[in-house]
Protein backbone atom coordinates (compact mmCIF):
# COMPACT_ATOMS: atom_id res chain seq x y z
CA UNK A 1 0.00 0.00 0.00
CA UNK A 2 1.15 3.67 -0.77
CA UNK A 3 1.18 4.84 2.80
CA UNK A 4 0.97 8.91 3.14
CA UNK A 5 0.83 9.31 7.10
CA UNK A 6 -0.71 13.15 6.52
CA UNK A 7 -3.09 11.39 4.40
CA UNK A 8 -4.45 8.78 7.00
CA UNK A 9 -2.67 6.26 5.09
CA UNK A 10 -5.19 6.05 2.10
CA UNK A 11 -5.34 7.37 -1.02
CA UNK A 12 -8.59 9.68 -1.49
CA UNK A 13 -10.35 9.89 -4.50
CA UNK A 14 -13.90 10.91 -3.59
CA UNK A 15 -13.25 14.65 -3.36
CA UNK A 16 -16.04 14.90 -5.42
CA UNK A 17 -18.16 13.96 -2.51
CA UNK A 18 -16.29 15.96 -0.18
CA UNK A 19 -12.44 16.40 0.08
CA UNK A 20 -9.89 14.83 2.28
CA UNK A 21 -7.42 16.04 3.94
CA UNK A 22 -8.52 19.46 4.69
CA UNK A 23 -5.30 21.73 4.16
CA UNK A 24 -3.72 22.37 8.09
CA UNK A 25 -5.07 26.28 8.06
CA UNK A 26 -8.72 24.84 7.83
CA UNK A 27 -8.01 22.76 11.07
CA UNK A 28 -6.21 25.20 12.81
CA UNK A 29 -8.81 28.21 11.83
CA UNK A 30 -12.15 25.51 13.30
CA UNK A 31 -9.52 25.23 16.55
CA UNK A 32 -9.33 28.09 17.26
CA UNK A 33 -12.96 29.37 17.00
CA UNK A 34 -13.84 26.05 18.90
CA UNK A 35 -11.38 27.20 21.84
CA UNK A 36 -10.64 30.98 21.79
CA UNK A 37 -13.61 32.63 20.57
CA UNK A 38 -17.00 30.38 20.81
CA UNK A 39 -19.59 32.89 20.84
CA UNK A 40 -22.80 33.89 18.55
CA UNK A 41 -22.35 36.41 16.00
CA UNK A 42 -24.64 38.87 15.29
CA UNK A 43 -26.38 38.31 18.91
CA UNK A 44 -24.70 39.71 21.81
CA UNK A 45 -22.84 42.79 21.95
CA UNK A 46 -19.50 41.61 23.68
CA UNK A 47 -15.90 41.12 22.48
CA UNK A 48 -15.71 37.37 21.94
CA UNK A 49 -19.38 37.78 19.58
CA UNK A 50 -17.95 40.65 17.96
CA UNK A 51 -14.91 38.42 17.49
CA UNK A 52 -17.31 35.78 15.99
CA UNK A 53 -19.41 38.34 14.07
CA UNK A 54 -15.93 39.32 12.09
CA UNK A 55 -15.24 35.63 11.08
CA UNK A 56 -18.32 35.60 9.30
CA UNK A 57 -17.89 38.95 7.91
CA UNK A 58 -14.54 38.16 6.69
CA UNK A 59 -15.73 34.87 5.21
CA UNK A 60 -18.36 36.46 3.29
CA UNK A 61 -16.24 38.82 1.92
CA UNK A 62 -14.04 35.94 0.53
CA UNK A 63 -16.54 34.22 -0.91
CA UNK A 64 -17.83 37.43 -3.11
CA UNK A 65 -14.06 37.98 -4.21
CA UNK A 66 -14.29 34.34 -5.45
CA UNK A 67 -17.23 34.97 -7.50
CA UNK A 68 -16.34 38.40 -8.44
CA UNK A 69 -19.35 39.57 -6.60
CA UNK A 70 -19.36 43.29 -5.50
CA UNK A 71 -21.49 43.26 -2.35
CA UNK A 72 -20.83 40.38 0.72
CA UNK A 73 -23.97 40.84 1.98
CA UNK A 74 -25.45 39.01 -0.92
CA UNK A 75 -23.45 36.04 0.17
CA UNK A 76 -25.61 33.71 2.24
CA UNK A 77 -24.96 30.95 4.49
CA UNK A 78 -26.66 27.18 4.48
CA UNK A 79 -25.44 24.35 5.83
CA UNK A 80 -24.91 22.56 2.26
CA UNK A 81 -25.74 23.12 -1.37
CA UNK A 82 -28.83 21.32 -1.05
CA UNK A 83 -30.06 23.50 1.40
CA UNK A 84 -28.64 26.69 -0.94
CA UNK A 85 -30.84 24.81 -4.02
CA UNK A 86 -34.18 24.91 -1.89
CA UNK A 87 -33.81 27.96 -1.00
CA UNK A 88 -33.47 29.36 -4.54
CA UNK A 89 -35.63 26.92 -6.13
CA UNK A 90 -38.70 27.42 -4.14
CA UNK A 91 -37.98 30.42 -3.22
CA UNK A 92 -38.37 32.13 -6.80
CA UNK A 93 -41.16 29.05 -8.16
CA UNK A 94 -44.43 30.11 -7.69
CA UNK A 95 -47.98 28.43 -8.45
CA UNK A 96 -47.90 28.48 -12.13
CA UNK A 97 -44.36 29.14 -13.14
CA UNK A 98 -42.72 26.94 -15.39
CA UNK A 99 -38.76 25.89 -15.16
CA UNK A 100 -36.46 24.25 -17.11
CA UNK A 101 -34.02 22.26 -15.71
CA UNK A 102 -31.27 19.03 -17.61
CA UNK A 103 -31.15 15.62 -17.28
CA UNK A 104 -27.74 16.29 -15.54
CA UNK A 105 -28.64 17.85 -12.59
CA UNK A 106 -28.07 16.16 -9.21
CA UNK A 107 -30.96 15.07 -7.08
CA UNK A 108 -30.81 18.28 -4.74
CA UNK A 109 -32.23 20.21 -8.16
CA UNK A 110 -34.11 17.41 -9.43
CA UNK A 111 -36.34 16.27 -6.14
CA UNK A 112 -37.41 19.69 -4.92
CA UNK A 113 -38.67 20.41 -8.38
CA UNK A 114 -39.84 17.23 -9.38
CA UNK A 115 -41.81 17.64 -5.80
CA UNK A 116 -43.02 20.97 -7.19
CA UNK A 117 -44.30 19.68 -10.43
CA UNK A 118 -46.07 16.44 -8.89
CA UNK A 119 -48.11 18.65 -6.49
CA UNK A 120 -49.21 20.42 -9.27
CA UNK A 121 -47.28 23.95 -8.32
CA UNK A 122 -45.42 24.10 -11.36
CA UNK A 123 -44.53 22.79 -14.93
CA UNK A 124 -41.40 21.43 -15.95
CA UNK A 125 -39.28 21.09 -18.91
CA UNK A 126 -36.04 18.37 -18.89
CA UNK A 127 -33.20 19.46 -21.26
CA UNK A 128 -31.73 16.33 -22.45
CA UNK A 129 -27.28 16.89 -22.66
CA UNK A 130 -25.70 14.59 -25.50
CA UNK A 131 -23.95 11.16 -24.53
CA UNK A 132 -20.99 13.27 -23.33
CA UNK A 133 -23.33 15.20 -21.02
CA UNK A 134 -22.91 18.54 -22.74
CA UNK A 135 -26.20 20.89 -22.82
CA UNK A 136 -26.97 22.52 -26.23
CA UNK A 137 -27.85 25.90 -25.13
CA UNK A 138 -30.05 26.37 -28.42
CA UNK A 139 -32.30 23.25 -26.79
CA UNK A 140 -33.08 25.94 -23.66
CA UNK A 141 -33.80 28.50 -25.64
CA UNK A 142 -36.43 26.81 -27.54
CA UNK A 143 -37.79 25.11 -24.14
CA UNK A 144 -38.40 28.81 -23.04
CA UNK A 145 -42.23 29.65 -22.71
CA UNK A 146 -44.20 33.49 -21.78
CA UNK A 147 -44.60 31.09 -18.07
CA UNK A 148 -41.03 30.37 -17.50
CA UNK A 149 -39.72 32.18 -14.32
CA UNK A 150 -36.51 29.90 -14.27
CA UNK A 151 -33.62 28.03 -15.60
CA UNK A 152 -31.54 25.62 -13.09
CA UNK A 153 -28.67 23.90 -14.04
CA UNK A 154 -25.47 22.48 -13.09
CA UNK A 155 -22.48 24.16 -14.03
CA UNK A 156 -20.11 21.01 -13.60
CA UNK A 157 -21.00 17.64 -13.71
CA UNK A 158 -20.73 15.23 -10.23
CA UNK A 159 -20.59 12.50 -12.73
CA UNK A 160 -18.60 12.77 -15.45
CA UNK A 161 -17.07 16.17 -14.51
CA UNK A 162 -17.72 17.66 -18.05
CA UNK A 163 -18.49 21.40 -17.88
CA UNK A 164 -21.72 23.57 -19.32
CA UNK A 165 -21.70 26.45 -21.32
CA UNK A 166 -23.32 28.57 -18.60
CA UNK A 167 -22.35 31.78 -19.70
CA UNK A 168 -24.67 31.22 -23.14
CA UNK A 169 -27.34 29.97 -20.94
CA UNK A 170 -27.50 32.69 -19.07
CA UNK A 171 -27.35 35.02 -21.99
CA UNK A 172 -30.41 33.28 -23.52
CA UNK A 173 -32.09 33.65 -19.81
CA UNK A 174 -31.27 37.26 -19.51
CA UNK A 175 -32.98 37.64 -22.98
CA UNK A 176 -35.61 36.07 -21.92
CA UNK A 177 -36.52 37.85 -18.42
CA UNK A 178 -35.90 34.63 -16.83
CA UNK A 179 -33.82 33.92 -13.67
CA UNK A 180 -30.69 31.57 -14.22
CA UNK A 181 -30.08 29.59 -11.10
CA UNK A 182 -26.58 27.50 -11.61
CA UNK A 183 -25.64 24.89 -9.55
CA UNK A 184 -21.82 24.74 -8.61
CA UNK A 185 -21.13 22.30 -5.93
CA UNK A 186 -18.60 21.05 -7.92
CA UNK A 187 -17.30 23.81 -10.15
CA UNK A 188 -16.56 26.06 -7.02
CA UNK A 189 -12.99 26.57 -6.04
CA UNK A 190 -11.94 24.26 -9.24
CA UNK A 191 -13.31 26.45 -12.39
CA UNK A 192 -12.79 30.35 -12.82
CA UNK A 193 -16.46 32.40 -11.85
CA UNK A 194 -17.65 35.01 -12.10
CA UNK A 195 -21.61 35.63 -11.77
CA UNK A 196 -21.55 39.16 -13.90
CA UNK A 197 -19.59 37.69 -16.51
CA UNK A 198 -21.14 34.17 -16.64
CA UNK A 199 -25.07 35.79 -16.32
CA UNK A 200 -25.73 34.32 -13.33
CA UNK A 201 -28.58 35.01 -11.04
CA UNK A 202 -28.47 32.92 -8.20
CA UNK A 203 -25.96 30.14 -7.55
CA UNK A 204 -25.32 27.47 -5.02
CA UNK A 205 -21.74 26.50 -3.82
CA UNK A 206 -20.87 23.52 -1.67
CA UNK A 207 -17.93 24.68 0.60
CA UNK A 208 -16.41 21.37 1.62
CA UNK A 209 -15.35 20.16 -1.61
CA UNK A 210 -13.43 22.69 -3.64
CA UNK A 211 -12.88 25.18 -0.92
CA UNK A 212 -11.54 22.90 1.96
CA UNK A 213 -13.73 23.80 4.45
CA UNK A 214 -15.50 21.64 6.63
CA UNK A 215 -19.03 19.57 6.03
CA UNK A 216 -21.92 21.52 6.89
CA UNK A 217 -20.64 24.56 5.17
CA UNK A 218 -22.27 26.02 1.71
CA UNK A 219 -24.46 28.93 0.49
CA UNK A 220 -26.31 30.75 -1.80
CA UNK A 221 -25.17 33.94 -3.78
CA UNK A 222 -27.10 36.63 -5.34
CA UNK A 223 -25.73 38.54 -8.49
CA UNK A 224 -25.05 42.27 -7.23
CA UNK A 225 -28.10 43.76 -9.01
CA UNK A 226 -30.75 41.34 -8.83
CA UNK A 227 -33.79 41.63 -7.05
CA UNK A 228 -33.57 39.58 -3.93
CA UNK A 229 -36.97 40.20 -3.03
CA UNK A 230 -37.95 37.57 -5.65
CA UNK A 231 -36.56 34.73 -3.44
CA UNK A 232 -38.85 33.93 -0.43
CA UNK A 233 -36.66 32.45 2.68
CA UNK A 234 -37.33 29.06 3.13
CA UNK A 235 -36.64 29.60 6.92
CA UNK A 236 -37.77 32.10 9.12
CA UNK A 237 -36.68 32.68 12.40
CA UNK A 238 -34.36 34.72 15.14
CA UNK A 239 -31.78 36.67 13.03
CA UNK A 240 -30.24 38.78 16.23
CA UNK A 241 -31.58 41.57 14.13
CA UNK A 242 -34.94 44.01 14.82
CA UNK A 243 -36.22 41.21 17.34
CA UNK A 244 -38.72 43.94 18.25
CA UNK A 245 -40.65 42.71 15.35
CA UNK A 246 -42.13 39.65 14.39
CA UNK A 247 -41.41 39.88 10.61
CA UNK A 248 -38.54 38.44 9.01
CA UNK A 249 -36.20 40.87 8.29
CA UNK A 250 -36.27 42.42 4.76
CA UNK A 251 -32.65 42.98 4.15
CA UNK A 252 -29.51 40.70 3.31
CA UNK A 253 -28.09 38.10 4.84
CA UNK A 254 -30.72 38.43 7.15
CA UNK A 255 -33.59 37.54 5.37
CA UNK A 256 -32.50 33.92 4.61
CA UNK A 257 -30.28 33.60 7.64
CA UNK A 258 -32.08 32.31 10.15
CA UNK A 259 -30.96 30.57 13.31
CA UNK A 260 -27.24 30.50 14.68
CA UNK A 261 -24.80 29.93 11.95
CA UNK A 262 -22.05 27.49 11.63
CA UNK A 263 -19.29 29.32 12.77
CA UNK A 264 -16.81 26.80 13.45
CA UNK A 265 -17.40 25.43 9.86
CA UNK A 266 -17.27 29.36 8.44
CA UNK A 267 -14.17 29.93 9.97
CA UNK A 268 -12.37 26.38 8.29
CA UNK A 269 -14.11 27.86 4.85
CA UNK A 270 -12.75 31.07 5.33
CA UNK A 271 -8.69 29.39 5.58
CA UNK A 272 -9.96 27.16 2.50
CA UNK A 273 -11.33 30.12 0.52
CA UNK A 274 -8.00 32.19 1.38
CA UNK A 275 -5.94 29.14 1.00
CA UNK A 276 -7.10 28.41 -2.83
CA UNK A 277 -7.14 31.93 -3.65
CA UNK A 278 -4.06 32.62 -2.78
CA UNK A 279 -2.44 29.28 -4.50
CA UNK A 280 -0.13 29.98 -7.26
CA UNK A 281 -2.23 30.18 -10.47
CA UNK A 282 -5.07 30.90 -8.74
CA UNK A 283 -8.02 28.98 -9.12
CA UNK A 284 -7.07 28.40 -13.24
CA UNK A 285 -4.02 27.46 -12.22
CA UNK A 286 -6.13 24.44 -9.89
CA UNK A 287 -8.03 23.79 -13.28
CA UNK A 288 -5.25 22.94 -15.07
CA UNK A 289 -3.57 20.92 -12.23
CA UNK A 290 -6.02 18.87 -11.38
CA UNK A 291 -7.11 18.07 -15.10
CA UNK A 292 -3.73 17.25 -15.83
CA UNK A 293 -4.83 14.56 -12.95
CA UNK A 294 -7.74 13.98 -14.98
CA UNK A 295 -6.33 13.26 -18.50
CA UNK A 296 -3.20 11.12 -16.92
CA UNK A 297 -5.11 8.52 -15.14
CA UNK A 298 -7.83 8.08 -17.97
CA UNK A 299 -4.64 7.70 -20.40
CA UNK A 300 -2.52 5.56 -18.02
CA UNK A 301 -5.99 3.37 -17.21
CA UNK A 302 -6.72 3.43 -21.31
CA UNK A 303 -3.24 1.83 -21.44
CA UNK A 304 -2.78 -0.50 -19.05
CA UNK A 305 -6.12 -1.75 -17.27
CA UNK A 306 -7.90 -4.63 -19.40
CA UNK A 307 -11.35 -3.84 -20.02
CA UNK A 308 -11.59 -0.17 -18.41
CA UNK A 309 -14.16 2.06 -19.90
CA UNK A 310 -14.04 5.61 -19.22
CA UNK A 311 -17.27 7.78 -19.45
CA UNK A 312 -15.82 10.92 -19.10
CA UNK A 313 -14.24 13.18 -21.98
CA UNK A 314 -11.06 14.81 -20.95
CA UNK A 315 -10.55 16.53 -24.71
CA UNK A 316 -13.67 19.06 -23.57
CA UNK A 317 -13.78 21.16 -20.70
CA UNK A 318 -14.17 19.15 -17.62
CA UNK A 319 -13.41 19.19 -13.82
CA UNK A 320 -11.11 16.21 -12.17
CA UNK A 321 -13.64 13.74 -11.99
CA UNK A 322 -13.98 10.49 -13.95
CA UNK A 323 -16.65 8.27 -14.13
CA UNK A 324 -15.36 4.92 -15.13
CA UNK A 325 -15.84 0.93 -15.18
CA UNK A 326 -13.94 -2.06 -15.44
CA UNK A 327 -16.17 -3.86 -18.47
CA UNK A 328 -19.13 -6.63 -16.57
CA UNK A 329 -17.16 -6.64 -13.38
CA UNK A 330 -19.46 -5.30 -10.99
CA UNK A 331 -18.89 -1.77 -9.40
CA UNK A 332 -19.52 -2.61 -5.77
CA UNK A 333 -16.63 -5.09 -6.09
CA UNK A 334 -14.32 -3.06 -7.91
CA UNK A 335 -14.96 -0.67 -4.89
CA UNK A 336 -14.34 -2.90 -2.09
CA UNK A 337 -11.27 -4.06 -2.99
CA UNK A 338 -9.43 -1.49 -3.74
CA UNK A 339 -10.59 0.40 -0.70
CA UNK A 340 -10.18 -2.97 1.35
CA UNK A 341 -6.77 -3.74 -0.22
CA UNK A 342 -5.47 -0.58 -1.36
CA UNK A 343 -6.36 1.85 0.64
CA UNK A 344 -7.74 4.08 -2.14
CA UNK A 345 -11.27 6.08 -1.56
CA UNK A 346 -13.74 5.94 -4.48
CA UNK A 347 -17.19 6.08 -4.45
CA UNK A 348 -19.73 3.85 -7.01
CA UNK A 349 -22.81 3.58 -8.07
CA UNK A 350 -25.14 6.58 -9.66
CA UNK A 351 -23.93 9.68 -6.82
CA UNK A 352 -27.38 10.76 -6.40
CA UNK A 353 -27.84 11.46 -10.12
CA UNK A 354 -30.13 8.56 -12.19
CA UNK A 355 -31.25 10.80 -15.03
CA UNK A 356 -27.33 11.37 -15.70
CA UNK A 357 -26.44 7.92 -15.56
CA UNK A 358 -29.34 7.13 -18.05
CA UNK A 359 -28.02 9.82 -20.46
CA UNK A 360 -25.02 8.13 -20.84
CA UNK A 361 -25.82 4.76 -20.65
CA UNK A 362 -25.22 3.69 -17.06
CA UNK A 363 -28.26 3.34 -15.27
CA UNK A 364 -28.99 1.79 -13.39
CA UNK A 365 -25.39 0.57 -11.91
CA UNK A 366 -23.70 3.45 -12.27
CA UNK A 367 -20.23 3.78 -12.79
CA UNK A 368 -16.76 4.00 -10.25
CA UNK A 369 -15.82 7.39 -9.33
CA UNK A 370 -12.73 9.13 -9.08
CA UNK A 371 -12.31 13.26 -8.17
CA UNK A 372 -8.87 14.46 -7.68
CA UNK A 373 -7.97 17.15 -5.44
CA UNK A 374 -4.90 19.42 -5.12
CA UNK A 375 -3.08 17.14 -2.95
CA UNK A 376 -3.48 14.30 -4.64
CA UNK A 377 -0.12 12.79 -6.80
CA UNK A 378 0.95 11.18 -10.14
CA UNK A 379 1.90 9.00 -7.88
CA UNK A 380 -0.99 7.72 -6.48
CA UNK A 381 -2.41 7.76 -9.78
CA UNK A 382 0.10 5.16 -11.24
CA UNK A 383 -0.52 3.17 -7.89
CA UNK A 384 -4.31 2.91 -8.49
CA UNK A 385 -3.50 2.30 -11.98
CA UNK A 386 -1.79 -0.69 -11.00
CA UNK A 387 -4.35 -1.61 -8.39
CA UNK A 388 -7.19 -1.80 -11.37
CA UNK A 389 -5.16 -3.92 -13.38
CA UNK A 390 -4.68 -6.49 -10.89
CA UNK A 391 -8.36 -6.39 -9.75
CA UNK A 392 -9.13 -6.85 -13.65
CA UNK A 393 -6.53 -9.03 -14.57
CA UNK A 394 -7.17 -11.05 -11.30
CA UNK A 395 -10.87 -11.69 -12.77
CA UNK A 396 -9.97 -13.53 -16.06
CA UNK A 397 -7.37 -16.08 -14.31
C1 LIG B 1 -23.54 18.81 -8.71
C2 LIG B 1 -23.92 18.73 -7.26
N1 LIG B 1 -24.92 19.48 -6.81
C3 LIG B 1 -25.28 19.48 -5.52
C4 LIG B 1 -24.65 18.68 -4.60
C5 LIG B 1 -25.08 18.71 -3.18
O1 LIG B 1 -24.04 19.21 -2.39
P1 LIG B 1 -24.13 19.13 -0.80
O2 LIG B 1 -23.73 17.75 -0.43
O3 LIG B 1 -23.17 20.19 -0.34
O4 LIG B 1 -25.53 19.43 -0.43
C6 LIG B 1 -23.59 17.86 -5.02
C7 LIG B 1 -22.92 16.96 -4.08
O5 LIG B 1 -22.23 16.05 -4.41
C8 LIG B 1 -23.22 17.89 -6.38
O6 LIG B 1 -22.22 17.15 -6.83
Amino acid sequence: MLKDKENNGVIYFDNAATSFPKPQCVTNAVVHYITQIGANPGRSGHKMAIEAGQIVYKTRKSIATLFKLKNPMHVIFTSNATEALNTAIKGVLKKGDHAVTSDMEHNSTIRPLHEMEKEGTISLSMIQADKIGILNPEKIRKAVTRKTKAVIINHASNVIGCIQPIKKIGKICKENGVIFIVDCAQSVGVVPIDIGRDNIDILAFAGHKGLYGPTGTGGMVIADGFDFKKIEPLKYGGTGSFSDKIEQPDFLPDRFESGTLNVAGLSGLLAGSEYIQKRKGGIEGILKFKTELQKYFIQQAEMFVPDFICYSASHLPSTDVVAFRINKFPISEIAQILSDKYGIMCRQGLHCSPLAHQTIGTFPEGTLRFGFSIFNKKEEIDFAVQALKSISEGRKK
